[in-house]
């Protein structure tokens, strides 16, 4: 008899985006004239750039001769991606890794979700709330989190609460937790931590043997000085933290597909009887066995996103994005309504007005002004309260947001 993995029918019954994607359609239905603008879901609008267009239809062509095709690539990406990932995101902030330390893959949402498969079923594992669900819902599949109560907490997962009230940084555990996932810049408050704060974190994690899991695909959009665009960036981190990037927001390749994992040799788990063991050893040995590697045309076009043309086109992207951010914030902090985030990230974590429901404010910014965001308790308990807006639309979509807000009946 074909058992199923029972922990499965734990996991919440629908996905936020579908239940979103279901009122939006039901809305649309009765009025089907209502012009509807989406600042929900987080995927980008802009199109890739020259460069990184340039070198696909390179690759493409190198794909169509004997000579220069390109089968099966190494399972941990290609060398000429890997340099360049360490030569432009680490170097200049003063990390140092090896080449044999970056796993290349076809996203973080896959990477942040199979990472817990290489540690114990019975690791007490610990999350913000609000949360990228991914993190919680591969523990729940897995079986780490026991049963939900009717606030949907689960009873063995450590919420880390981060709410206005405590500037979005929680303070850490009280007890002993074996994995953190971390995610900053954060999806989907927008909110980052200082180097100071981050410090933190590094030093709890050391005196717990705790695996920081630190989820920065967010990193391109910071802007601020004092906020770390990697873990590494703190003295010791290389001993506690996996870090996710990911080409997606950074340079559009939502649809095409690459990211990387980094998985220092420092970096040691524990057998039972308490021997360490490389982590970095064990990532390679499930990347080896479960994935073939991303395209050969993806990992083409994300080294061409460290090229001079690559970089700077990809800089105007991302101000793009980030005026846009600047344009939601400051226009929704000018009719009194209270917002975070936005500063270093294409995010903006809005405080709901009159404390409505998340999924009240959702209704009424659908029913009576026709903007799509996202209810904020979609994300976990702490995001009740909060509606999350993207900075990914395009300008003039972006603006009209704004000025709706303006004619909210509240
Ligand atoms: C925090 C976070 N991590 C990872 C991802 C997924 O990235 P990728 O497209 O590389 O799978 C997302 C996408 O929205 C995200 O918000």
């Amino acid at each position: 008899m074909a058992k199923i993995n029972e922990n499965y029918l734990n996991l919440k019954g629908s996905y936020l985006f579908s239940e979103i994607a279901q009122r939006v359609a039901h809305f649309k239905n009765n009025n089907p004239d209502a012009n509807i603008i989406r600042l929900g879901i987080g995927d980008v609008t802009q199109p890739l750039c020259p460069a990184i267009i340039e070198a696909m239809h390179t690759a493409v062509d190198e794909m169509s001769s004997q000579e220069s095709f390109a089968g099966y690539g190494p399972e941990q990406g290609y060398r000429f991606l890997i340099e360049k990932i360490i030569k432009y995101q680490f170097e200049p902030y003063g990390i140092h890794l090896d080449e044999s330390e970056i796993f290349v893959s076809d996203g973080s949402k896959c990477d942040s979700a199979n990472i817990q498969e290489i540690f114990d079923k019975d690791l007490v594992v610990s999350l913000m709330s609000p949360v990228y669900p991914v993190y919680s819902d591969t523990n729940i599949m897995a079986g780490r989190s026991g049963k939900p109560n009717n606030n949907n907490q689960y009873q063995n997962f450590v919420y880390l609460e981060s709410t206005a009230e405590n500037g979005f940084n929680p303070p850490t555990p009280s007890g002993k937790v074996d994995l953190i996932y971390l995610c900053f810049p954060n999806n989907p408050t927008g909110t980052t931590l200082t180097k100071k704060q981050l410090k933190v974190w590094v030093d709890y994690a050391k005196e717990n043997k705790s695996i920081i899991l630190f989820d920065a695909a967010y990193e391109a959009f910071i802007q601020e000085p004092d906020v770390p665009h990697s873990i590494y960036e703190i003295e010791g981190a290389e001993n506690v933290a996996i870090e996710f990037r990911s080409f997606s927001k950074t340079a559009g390749f939502t649809g095409l597909r690459c990211a990387y994992t980094v998985v220092p040799k420092s970096l040691m788990g524990y057998k039972s009887n308490g021997e360490p063991y490389s982590l970095n050893a064990l990532w390679n040995r499930r990347q080896c066995t479960k994935f073939n590697g991303a395209s050969y045309i993806s990992q083409k076009a994300a080294e061409a996103v460290f090229s001079d043309e690559g970089r700077m086109q990809i800089e105007n992207n991302i101000s793009y994005y980030m005026d846009n951010a600047k344009i939601i914030r400051e226009g929704l902090i000018s009719q009194g309504i209270e917002c975070y985030g936005g500063i270093n990230a294409p995010y903006v974590w809005i405080k709901t007005p009159k404390n409505m429901s998340s999924w009240d404010f959702f209704s009424l910014m659908l029913e009576q002004v026709h903007v799509v965001g996202t209810p904020g308790v979609g994300f976990g308990f702490s995001g009740e309260g909060y509606y999350r807006l993207t900075a990914f639309s395009d300008r003039s979509q972006t603006e009209k947001v704004v000025q709706r807000f303006a004619n909210l009946a509240l």
